[in-house]
């Protein structure tokens, strides 16, 4: 597919750079400052993709980067948590959601891909009867996160073939931006579902009266931590082979099989 990369300068869409090329995707990455990403990741790399500058809040400019470079498919890696001030990530998602919907229409309603990055708190917890993990949060651990989703659960599959991939915590296995010439063969190890967080245990915490279903959440929500190469490498290898549509209008949670 041809790919738009949003936030490749991140922690997150630097990994995605050599993940989507391993899976043999074309890249066009837009990014704030081409200068910060040609610090970032090794020249080899650069050489392969297509660098644009632009704001991923300007929702025309992000149009017309995927109609000049003929783009398919998106992964949205850009923004963070802002601590002192105003969250951007449900700005960026509508911004970016938009501007895919509109070129969609343009060609003839035939809808994008798009994957884009929300945190596990939007994911059911299992055993309370459909609340969601978010709700048993402070507020400031989620707030950012349930923007995005509020956003992206308000665009139909019809005119956007979106999935949020629900994160932890991600942490690097390499400090590294490193060049792969084909998908990791042993695979991204990690296991994937919908809507609520595969492989769930409990710890013992849970079972201590009216604080324990809150209390679980920190040692639970820490066995969740993955790789970033790893969740690059299954977004790369998801992105466009979604025509069955397993996860596409979905929520998705991820696991280190064996984690
Ligand atoms: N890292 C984690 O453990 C974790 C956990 C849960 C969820 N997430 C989510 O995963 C996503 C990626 O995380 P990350 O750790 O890779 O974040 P990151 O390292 O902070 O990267 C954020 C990226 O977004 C870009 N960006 C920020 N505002 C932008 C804008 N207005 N227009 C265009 N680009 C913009 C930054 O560009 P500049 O370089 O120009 O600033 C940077 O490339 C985020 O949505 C984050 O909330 C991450």
């Amino acid at each position: 597919m041809r790919v738009l990369l949003l936030g490749a300068t991140g922690n997150l869409g630097s990994r995605l750079i050599p993940a989507l090329l391993a899976h043999r995707h074309v890249v066009v990455a837009s990014v704030r400052s081409r200068e910060k990403l040609r610090t970032l990741i090794l020249a080899n790399l650069l050489d392969r993709i297509t660098v644009v500058e632009g704001d991923a809040l300007d929702s025309a400019t992000v149009e017309d980067v995927l109609q000049i470079h003929d783009c398919d498919a998106i992964v949205n890696a850009a923004g963070t948590r802002i601590w002192n001030g105003e969250q951007i990530l449900g700005r960026i998602a509508a911004s970016v959601s938009s501007a895919a919907v509109r070129v969609g229409r343009q060609r003839g309603g035939k809808p994008l891909s798009a994957w884009f990055i929300g945190g596990m708190g939007s994911l059911e917890y299992p055993g309370t009867g459909g609340w969601h993990i978010q709700d048993y949060l402070p507020a400031w651990m989620s707030e950012h996160h349930r923007q995005t989703e509020a956003v992206m659960r308000a665009v139909p599959t019809a005119v956007l073939k979106w999935t949020l991939l629900c994160v932890a915590l991600m942490e690097p296995r390499s400090k590294m931006v490193e060049l792969l010439e084909q998908p990791n063969r042993m695979g991204h190890g990690l296991s994937i579902a919908a809507r609520s967080p595969p492989a769930w245990q409990d710890s013992w915490v849970r079972t201590v009266p009216v604080i324990g279903v809150y209390l679980n959440l920190v040692p639970v929500i820490r066995s969740y931590t993955t790789k970033l190469e790893d969740v690059a490498d299954l977004i790369a290898g998801n992105i466009g082979h979604d025509e069955g549509g397993a996860f596409v209008g979905e929520l998705v949670g991820m696991k280190e099989i064996g984690g």
